[in-house]
């Protein structure tokens, strides 16, 4: 990691806090539209998305990074730690709230900037439709499926205070890093997730 991007150094990167904290077991407060639009949301917003980069996340949710409000932060570029994931563009929603998902649970390898080091196959259902305001208050519903709608279910558990290994059938599938890498991480021009 780049010295001159850490914490201490550049303000714009915030810590994000690490399983065992109190806040991420806790179900974070309802965003109030009050904030919808506010200078001060899109400077945490804006913080947010330079944290959730620079650690090569997927996702961000507030309460990762000590805020206790519901609201999370999703990109999919190219990408370290996921090589392989279909790219989406960055979006923020507040208040999200899934109100449809298939029967049916797909699995696939997820890690955690909270829990770094480990990867777990968790199951996680196959398309879900979720309502959300978005940064300016405007409300959307969206129906989205794959990936994108793992990365969804994944920051609305952590908004409800919910590890991905809680939706693990088990342990058996939980790896550290050094161990998934060897086994697991595709190839670049293999087939795989
Ligand atoms: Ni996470």
């Amino acid at each position: 990691m780049r010295p001159a991007s850490s914490p201490e150094r550049n303000p714009v990167i915030l810590p994000i806090v690490k399983i065992g904290t109190p806040l991420l077991r806790r179900k974070t407060a309802a965003v109030p539209s009050a904030l919808a639009g506010s200078k001060g949301l899109k400077k945490l917003l804006g913080k947010m998305a330079a944290t959730m980069r620079h650690a090569d996340g997927v996702g961000l949710a507030a309460n990762q990074v000590g805020v206790n409000l519901r609201l999370f932060a999703m990109e999919s570029q190219k990408n370290r730690r996921y090589p392989k994931a279909p790219a989406f563009p960055l979006r923020f929603y507040l208040n999200a709230k899934i109100v449809k998902a298939s029967k049916k649970k797909v699995r696939g390898w997820e890690g955690c900037l909270s829990i770094p080091g480990y990867r777990g196959l968790v199951p996680r259902h196959e398309w879900l439709t979720f309502t959300a305001l978005t940064p300016e208050g405007a409300r959307v519903r969206r129906t989205v499926r794959g990936f994108e709608a793992r990365v969804i279910q994944h920051e609305i558990d952590h908004l409800n205070g919910f590890f991905y290994m809680d939706r693990m059938k088990g342990l058996r599938d939980w790896f550290h890093l050094d161990l998934w890498d060897a086994r697991f991480r595709p190839k670049v021009r293999g087939r795989g997730k």
